[in-house]
C-alpha cells in the first residue's frame, strides 16, 4: 500500500519473468495451439501487459472492491439513480449457463427457453407501460430515447410531415435534448413554473404543427408528479404531436398509473433503475421502449414473437421497422434480471415497490425540510430536491460540501447541482429497499453536519482513501490511460 492508503497499480507491481500459473505444455501428439490459429493473427511480440503472480491480482481487486463505494456496503441516496438494492438471485438467474453462455447467433430452435422470457418481458413491460408493444434491443435509457425518436420520426414521415421540433422541459436530463438533436430534430425548451411542473402558458406557446413530440419526465426530476398530464395530452392530441414518457421515474408508479394511461404514445424504461439491472460501470444496460399500437410497425426489428404452436421465433420480417439499433436482440443479461425481478414481485409487489420508494422519500423530506428547505413541493415522489442555498449564503457550505461530509459518516453522496432549476440541489432518492433504522441514520447525519463548523464541512472528507480530487481538472483533462514513464 502507497502512505495514501491507495494500492499500486498492477503495472507498477509488475516484475520480469513473475507469472500467474504455469500452464502445463500440451501432451506430446496434441496439437499446439498456435498451430490452430492462422499466421497472420498471431502476435510478434507479447502486448506489453503486468508481469504479476494470480494471488497478487486477487488482493488488488478485493481491496480495490473495498475501497469503492457500494449499494452492498451502505446507504446510496443518488437522486435519479435509483440506487436501489439488487437481489442476488436475481445475478444467479442470469448467469445460469443456458442464458449466460447461449451464442447470439445461435438457431431460435434451440433457445426456446430463453425467448419465451424476453417474449413474457415484451409483454410484461407493455403491461407496466399501459402501452401495445415493446422493443428490448436499445441498450441503455438514453438509446431508448433517440430509438423511440427515430420511431417517432418514421411515424411522421409515414404521414407526409417534416415535423422539426422536440419539446423539452428545462427541468429534463440532460440525455432528453441530446436523443432528440441526434435524432435529427430541433430542441425547444418548455420552461417550469414555479412549482416546478410544465408552465402550461408557455407549453402553448411554443406548441404548434411543427412539433413532432414533446418528452416529458413523470414524476420529473425535481421529484413531482406533474398532474397537469391530461390537460397536457391534450394539448399534444389537438396538434398532431406525439408524448414521450420519459420512465427513468417509473420506480415511482409501478402499478399505480401507467404511462399509456398519462396519454403516451413512446416511453423508455432503464431497467438499471427500476428492474434491478447493474448501474454503470461502463458495462452493457438496457433501455427497453414501449409504444401505441400505431408506432409497433416501426420498431426495431427482431421482435420475440409466439407462434401459433406455442413456440418462440425472432421476427425479422417487419418491413416498416426503423431496422436493428443494437446488435442480436439487446443485452440479454440484463434483460432476463428484469424478468426474474418483475416476476419474482408480481403485480402487487411491484405496486408495493412503488409505494415504500415514495414513502421513504417523503420520511426523510418531512424530517430534513426545516433544515434543508425543500423549494418545490410539500411532498414527493420517490426522491426530492433539497436546497443548500441559504445554508450557502449563512456559513459558506454549499451543496458539495455536505456531498462531500456525508462520505466521512459512512454514506453516499446525493446528486448535486441537478435539476439545473433548483439552486445547490441535493437530490436525495433512498430507494424502497431501505430500512427505517438506515434512513434514521442518514437523517441524524444530515442534521449533523449541518451543526458543524463550516470549515470542517469545507475539509471533508477526511476519512476516504482519496480526499477531494480537482473536479474540473478531472473533468477537462481527464487521464484514461496508464503509459509508462
Ligand atoms: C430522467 C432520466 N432520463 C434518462 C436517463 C438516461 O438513462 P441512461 O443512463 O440509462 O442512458 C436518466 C439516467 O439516469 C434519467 O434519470
Amino acid at each position: 500500500m502507497e502512505p495514501s492508503g491507495l494500492p499500486p497499480l498492477l503495472f507498477e507491481s509488475s516484475r520480469p519473468g513473475r507469472a500467474s500459473s504455469v500452464i502445463a505444455p500440451c501432451e506430446s501428439g496434441e496439437t499446439p495451439i498456435e498451430s490452430l490459429i492462422p499466421a497472420e493473427f498471431l502476435a510478434d511480440a507479447l502486448p506489453p501487459l503486468p508481469e504479476i503472480d494470480e494471488l497478487s491480482v486477487v488482493r488488488h481487486y478485493v481491496r480495490l472492491s473495498q475501497l469503492n463505494f457500494a449499494i452492498d456496503k451502505n446507504f446510496y441516496p443518488l437522486g435519479s439513480c435509483t440506487m436501489k438494492y439488487n437481489p442476488k438471485r436475481n445475478e444467479r438467474i442470469a448467469s445460469l449457463p443456458g442464458f449466460a453462455q447461449v451464442h447470439p447467433q445461435q438457431d431460435a430452435e434451440t433457445i426456446q427457453g430463453l425467448l419465451q422470457i424476453l417474449f413474457e418481458l415484451q409483454n410484461d413491460l407493455a403491461e407496466i407501460a399501459g402501452l401495445h408493444a415493446v422493443s428490448l434491443q436499445p441498450a441503455a435509457g438514453a438509446h431508448g430515447e433517440l430509438t423511440a425518436l427515430l420511431v417517432a420520426a418514421a411515424h411522421f414521415r409515414s404521414l407526409g410531415q417534416n415535423r422539426q421540433n422536440v419539446l423539452v422541459p428545462d427541468s429534463a436530463h440532460g440525455t432528453n435534448p441530446s436523443s432528440a438533436h441526434i435524432a435529427g430534430f430541433e430542441t425547444v425548451t418548455v420552461k417550469s413554473g414555479p412549482d416546478g411542473l410544465v408552465d402550461l402558458e408557455d407549453l402553448k406557446a411554443k406548441l404548434d404543427e411543427n412539433t413532432a413530440v414533446f418528452m416529458i419526465t413523470n414524476p420529473n426530476t425535481a421529484g413531482l408528479f406533474d398532474r397537469q398530464i391530461g390537460e397536457i395530452s391534450k394539448m399534444l392530441r389537438a396538434k398532431g404531436a406525439l408524448m414521450y414518457l420519459d420512465g427513468a421515474n417509473m420506480n415511482a408508479i409501478l402499478g399505480v398509473v401507467r404511462p399509456g394511461d398519462m396519454g403516451a404514445d413512446l416511453m423508455h424504461y432503464n431497467p438499471h433503475k427500476t428492474f434491478s439491472g447493474p448501474h454503470g460501470g461502463g458495462g452493457p444496460g438496457a433501455g427497453p421502449i414501449a409504444v401505441r399500437d400505431h408506432l409497433a410497425k416501426f420498431l426495431p426489428a427482431p421482435i420475440v414473437i409466439r407462434r401459433a404452436d406455442g413456440t418462440y421465433a425472432l421476427d425479422d420480417d417487419r418491413p416498416d421497422s426503423i431496422g436493428r439499433v443494437r446488435a442480436t436482440f439487446g443485452n440479454v443479461g440484463v434483460l432476463v434480471r428484469a424478468w426474474a425481478y418483475i416476476r419474482s414481485q408480481g403485480p402487487d409487489g411491484l405496486r408495493h415497490v412503488s409505494e415504500m420508494a415514495v414513502l421513504n422519500a417523503n420520511y426523510i423530506l418531512a424530517k430534513l425540510k426545516d433544515v434543508y428547505p425543500v423549494p418545490m413541493g410539500d411532498r414527493c415522489m420517490h426522491e426530492f430536491v433539497a436546497s443548500a442555498r441559504a445554508m450557502s449564503r449563512e456559513t459558506g457550505v454549499r451543496a458539495m460540501d455536505i456531498a462531500k461530509r456525508l462520505l466521512d459518516y459512512g454514506y453516499h453522496a446525493p446528486t448535486v447541482y441537478f435539476p439545473l432549476i433548483i439552486a445547490e440541489a441535493l437530490m436525495i432518492e433512498p430507494t424502497e429497499t431501505e430500512s427505517k433504522q438506515t434512513l434514521d441514520g442518514f437523517i441524524d447525519a444530515m442534521r449533523a453536519i449541518a451543526a458543524e463548523p463550516a470549515e470542517l464541512v469545507h475539509s471533508a472528507p477526511l476519512t476516504t482513501p482519496v480526499d477531494r480530487p480537482d473536479e474540473v481538472r478531472a473533468a477537462k483533462h481527464p487521464v484514461l490511460r496508464w503509459q509508462s514513464t
